[in-house]
């Protein structure tokens, strides 16, 4: 008790929303997307059939998905005003920063698409947004690496553009894998949404407040950055090989169980997941899968990553703490395989997460009466004191 406040300790946060686009069991590992389970979507579906769920609730018929497919691919390109922003970032900068920053900008070039009470113009920004984050992410690696940008193509699928865009250079044409495309199509569709998540809770936060889509998306990608939440992938992947070899694999569990030593095994644990985590099941399968067809199946990481996952879950601390892999865990090694470099880990994770927020944010603008988020607290500190003269004090 601080005086005038009684602090009850066992006070919890409600359900901060209604919502019926993903739902989470914990206990079960059970992930549905407008009520098709996630294994079933990795499986058989493909990402934009799955942006095309989330965003409008049912399965798109053959003509919806054409049309729909045809609207996101003739808005791949973005304002050639766009290339001369990013000259203004360091050679050295994140990709992650390049996107906060160029997907906030978005609301400086597409004024047609920023009224949020006009269903058409939320409509538009919705396509723009799933149609452009790829090139986005694409020119932000390739800047980073000092090549040139690479245009997209309407010949080639979501998947495939984005490969293509990031790995093509002009001296010679790039080929798709189509081994690769389809690895990479399945992680966009794992990542594509999951419930109230900390950046989709920020999208939902800002966008109550009015604030047009490419703006509220930005403080989604900002928030997805950090090492706890889409910084993840990129931080397991450094730690498997900071660890090397799997002979250093007990010294980094007994490094996640000092409570004095704030390392914790990335892509380990989860707030809702006290089982297991779906998508890692079949993000596992798709690493072995991918790696095997390139002729890398002994790589280290995989090793490393396979036998941590193993001597973790035989861990008696991991199992009381219902600690096992989640997302990011195996989600590295199959970019590391394809070539990515680990800053471009999350801004994979953030144009794949780009529908599941876009659907969260188009549900809650909908929904009749919506009011700005305002989250209580609970005040522990200081009750009613006069002020006093510094030379008081
Ligand atoms: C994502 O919310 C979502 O749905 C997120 C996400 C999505 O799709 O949007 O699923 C994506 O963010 C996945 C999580 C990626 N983050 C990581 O892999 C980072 C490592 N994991 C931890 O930081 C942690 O597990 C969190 C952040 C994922 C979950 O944090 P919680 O629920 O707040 O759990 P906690 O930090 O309170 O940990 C509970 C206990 C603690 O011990 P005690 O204080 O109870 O003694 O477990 C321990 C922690 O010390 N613990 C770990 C651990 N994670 C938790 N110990 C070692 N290694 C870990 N990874």
């Amino acid at each position: 008790t601080t005086g005038m406040f009684t602090y009850d300790p066992s006070f919890t946060s409600t359900a901060s929303c209604d919502s019926a686009i993903t739902y989470i069991d914990g206990e079960e590992g059970v992930l549905l997307h407008r009520g098709y389970p996630i294994d079933q979507l990795a499986s058989k579906s493909h990402y934009l059939e799955v942006c095309y769920l989330l965003l409008y609730g049912a399965l798109p018929n053959a003509a919806q998905l054409e049309d729909f497919e045809s609207r996101v691919t003739n808005h791949t390109m973005v304002h050639e005003q766009m290339h001369r922003f990013f000259t203004g970032y360091r050679r050295d900068a994140h990709p992650m920063a390049i996107m906060v920053g160029t997907v906030g900008a978005m609301s400086a070039f597409y004024h047609d698409s920023t009224d949020i009470s006009d269903p058409w113009q939320r409509e538009v920004a919705s396509i723009r947004l799933i149609a452009k984050m790829p090139t986005i992410a694409a020119m932000a690696y390739k800047y980073t690496v000092g090549q040139p940008f690479v245009y997209p193509r309407n010949d080639l699928d979501y998947a495939s553009n984005f490969l293509r865009m990031c790995f093509a250079v002009p001296a010679e044409e790039y080929q798709v894998n189509p081994i690769l495309a389809r690895a990479m199509d399945r992680i966009f569709t794992l990542h594509a949404d999951h419930e109230q998540n900390a950046s989709t809770s920020t999208v939902r936060l800002a966008s109550s407040s009015g604030a047009n889509p490419f703006a509220c998306i930005a403080a989604g990608i900002a928030c997805l950055w950090g090492p706890a939440h889409g910084g993840a992938n990129q931080a397991c992947l450094e730690m498997l090989r900071e660890i090397g070899t799997v002979d250093r694999i007990p010294e980094f569990i007994a490094r996640a169980k000092d409570k004095n030593d704030p390392f914790r095994l990335m892509g380990f644990g989860h707030r809702v997941y006290k089982n297991f985590d779906p998508r890692a099941k079949v993000m596992a399968e798709s690493a072995k899968e991918v790696l095997e067809l390139l002729g890398v199946e002994n790589n280290p990481t995989l090793q490393v990553a396979q036998e941590l996952e193993k001597q973790a879950l035989a861990d008696p601390y991991f199992a009381e703490k219902k600690l096992f892999p989640n997302v990011d865990f195996y989600s590295g090694i199959i970019l590391e395989a394809m070539g990515f470099p680990t800053s471009m880990f999350t801004p994979i994770f953030a144009l794949s997460r780009t529908i599941g927020w876009i659907s969260q944010w188009k549900e809650m603008i909908e929904e009749p009466g919506m009011r700005i988020g305002r989250p209580r607290q609970l005040y522990i500190g200081e009750t009613f004191r006069d002020y006093t003269n510094v030379e008081d004090r």
